[in-house]
């Protein structure tokens, strides 16, 4: 697999992802999280931000020292004293990167930073030449690139560039961008930026609109090779793009997407149920790839499909994401097929057509009344239709 082939898989759940109101973790959650990251071969696992705390500090500097397989990311303000804090975090990493960031729209350097745009330049500039001072795997940010303005974005990042960063993120840090313009502004960045061969671009994006993903893919469509993302979403405000659903969009559809990861899918729902009881975030039930409903089927029509050929309603197999199976649930959508091969696989079959439709008669009555069918309800309706048949 040639570099352009790949695209880096950077997840920020133990960073962004923390940022989620009332997701913080401890020290030992992070890093039973970062184990299950390094297993699942993600290639940059963003630990946390060392200076916001003492608790942020000794957690990437536990994640440093424990993980070997993946690279350990600290996040930093472009400030000496955040980027000295990185640096000493990550300080016995195997492989470690410092993430250092500054704003680049004009309502942030007006408001937020009261800075002119030549004055955010330099300081990128030394916070890029301070950080690779440390280390030598940068990455700069340009926070609220969405909202940026073109000329300016290629002038700092061609500066940076020079300045050593090896990985050029471009934020939609409020989620306002829209897939096909998004798209655009990342073909136009590569195209236009002289040294841009030099350094991996990168996208970071937020679900104010629910285009998380959409916006990741169609970056990457445009040349992008690393995405950042979470577990299950999580990130500030309405969280983060999906690892999930991002890795297995690229995989599913690499015929249209041409790009691989690295992941082992099957330890995304393995993932997935670890980040949801560390944070107490539940999972929505028909969350895409992790949903308890992800590889369910109700419906007749679908249940006898999939009986038939699984492919019929199925795109993946719950296999490949670490499900044991996919799932017939009986309710009263279900057909016969899918209520005959359930009582089959618990070892009950019908001696006469009779007694099959008075068990299924009786079972549709059932449905109505009930969300679900459980097995102990089958068992019941199938001895009283014997008794009666
Ligand atoms: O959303 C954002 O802009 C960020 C940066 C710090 C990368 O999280
Ligand atoms: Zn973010």
């Amino acid at each position: 697999m040639s570099s352009q082939d790949r695209v880096i898989i950077f997840d920020t759940t133990l960073r962004d992802g923390e940022q989620s109101p009332g997701a913080s973790m401890t020290r030992d959650e992070k890093l039973r999280i970062a184990r299950q990251l390094e297993r699942m071969r993600v290639d940059v696992i963003e630990a946390g931000f060392a200076i916001a705390s003492v608790g942020d500090f000794e957690s990437v500097q536990a994640i440093a020292r424990t993980i070997k397989e993946s690279t350990v990311c600290s996040l930093s303000r472009a400030l000496d004293a955040d980027i000295d804090r990185a640096g000493e975090a990550l300080r016995d990493a195997n492989s470690g990167r410092i993430h250092t960031f500054i704003a680049t729209s004009p309502i942030h350097m007006k408001y937020k930073l009261q800075m002119e745009p030549d004055q955010v330049v330099e300081s990128a500039v030394r916070a890029v030449k301070r950080a690779r001072n440390l280390i030598d795997d940068v990455e700069f940010s340009l926070e609220d690139a969405s909202r940026s303005e073109m000329d300016f974005m290629c002038r700092i990042i061609e500066r940076v560039i020079d300045a050593g960063a090896r990985t050029i993120n471009i934020p939609d840090t409020v989620g306002y961008a829209v897939p096909q313009q998004f798209g655009q502004v990342i073909g136009e960045l590569i195209q236009r930026i002289p040294n841009a061969d030099k350094a991996i671009f990168s996208v970071h994006c937020h679900n104010d609109l629910g285009l998380a993903v959409a916006n990741s893919l169609a970056a990457v469509s445009a040349g992008a090779r690393q995405v950042e993302c979470t577990i299950n979403g999580l990130g500030e405000r309405a969280g983060n793009a999906s690892l999930e659903e991002i890795v297995m969009a690229l995989r599913t559809r690499r015929d249209v997407m041409g790009v691989e990861t690295s992941i082992d899918t099957t330890q995304i729902v393995p993932a997935s149920r670890l980040v949801s009881s560390v944070t107490g975030f539940p999972v929505q039930p028909n969350k895409a790839i992790v949903g308890a409903n992800a590889f369910a089927h109700e419906s007749g029509i679908h249940q006898d499909g999939v009986l038939k050929h699984r492919e019929t309603y199925e795109i993946m197999t719950a296999q490949d994401v670490g499900w044991n199976t996919n799932r017939m649930v009986l309710g009263k959508h279900s057909g016969r097929a899918a209520f005959r091969a359930r009582l089959e696989e618990l070892g009950t079959s019908f001696a006469t057509d009779a007694e099959l439709n008075t068990a299924f008669t009786r079972f549709k009555e059932l449905a109505d009344k009930k969300h679900e069918i459980f097995d102990e309800d089958l068992m019941a309706l199938v001895s009283d239709a014997r008794a009666e048949a």
